[in-house]
């Protein structure tokens, strides 16, 4: 018999990490799968995902710049997923429908909360950026019951259009937005959700947002320290993580999702980052 088929669907898409850290999944967990990197088209995305199921496969997870497709492609969508704009993961339910969901959110809260024992409730967080990247993230982290979320962008506006979309779902939590020169006291946790890096460039915060107890987590990975984290270092900043723990947590929230088993993430973790 053939092994269930699953894959990520990109462009580019040679670099993903997601084929090994779901074999890795697959062997710790005994699942019978399969699971390949493919690059869709860039002007044939809902081709490449047709294919895809008609030839029988379960699942996909969608990474850049396909995600806000795979979220107006889906017949239905989870509530996160619809918050979030955009979807990372894609199966049929039991009536053939394509179902859209966004794990990158609990991906981000369970690297935090359970991987480095960060509770949020009551803190302080100051997000950087307002991105597709951001938008993927604000409900599950709101759900955690923060005191105070701060997104600071570049263009202001895109902040203030996030805060007016999540507003409704924050509860007590503070929203604000404002531009990167305003935020000029440390807080609990500060999360870099631009995409600056790319271009080796630092959202120009100021390095009053660092206290000593604040911690920071910058949502991209590299194999060596991220241009962010290296300026929070320098500004004493002892607590740095990066989104590698996000990634693998993303991914076994996909897993969990197809196959209805948790895979430990923490020895995948590991692994990569040995790599
Ligand atoms: P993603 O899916 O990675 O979030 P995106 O939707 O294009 O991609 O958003 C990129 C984010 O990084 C935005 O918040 C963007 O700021 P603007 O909204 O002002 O464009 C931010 N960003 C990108 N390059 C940046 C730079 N060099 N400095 C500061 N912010 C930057």
């Amino acid at each position: 018999m053939n092994n269930d088929l699953y894959a990520v669907v990109g462009n580019p898409i040679s670099h993903s990490k997601s084929p090994r850290i779901h074999s890795l999944f697959a062997s710790q967990t005994g699942e019978q799968l399969e699971y390949t990197a493919i690059q869709a088209p860039l002007d044939d995305f809902e081709g490449t995902v047709r294919d895809f199921f008609r030839r029988g496969g379960m699942g996909l997870n969608v990474t850049v710049p396909f995600k806000e497709l795979a979220w107006r492609l889906a017949d239905w969508r989870t509530e996160r997923a619809e918050l979030a704009g955009a979807a990372n993961t894609l199966y049929q339910d039991s009536k053939g429908l394509l179902t859209a969901d966004n794990t990158d959110g609990k991906g981000l809260v369970t690297d935090l909360t359970a991987n480095h024992g960060i509770s949020l409730k009551g803190k302080r967080i100051l997000v950087l950026g307002a991105g597709g990247a951001v938008r993927g993230v604000l409900g599950p982290l709101l759900g955690e019951h923060p005191a105070a979320v701060v997104i600071a962008n570049r263009t202001v506006a895109k902040a203030e259009a996030l805060v007016a979309l999540f507003r409704p779902v924050a509860g007590k939590t503070g929203l604000e937005a404002c531009g990167f020169g305003q935020p000029a006291e440390p807080f609990d946790l500060v999360i870099n959700g631009t995409s600056a890096s790319l271009q080796g460039d630092l959202p120009p915060v100021s390095a009053n947002v660092i206290g000593a107890g604040t911690v920071v987590y910058d949502m991209m990975y590299s194999l060596q320290t991220t241009t962010f984290n290296q300026w929070a270092s320098n500004h004493g900043a002892t607590r740095v993580f990066d989104g590698l723990g996000m990634l693998v947590e993303q991914a076994a929230e996909s897993f969990r999702i197809w196959r209805g088993i948790r895979p430990q993430t923490q020895p995948v973790i590991d692994e990569l980052r040995n790599d």
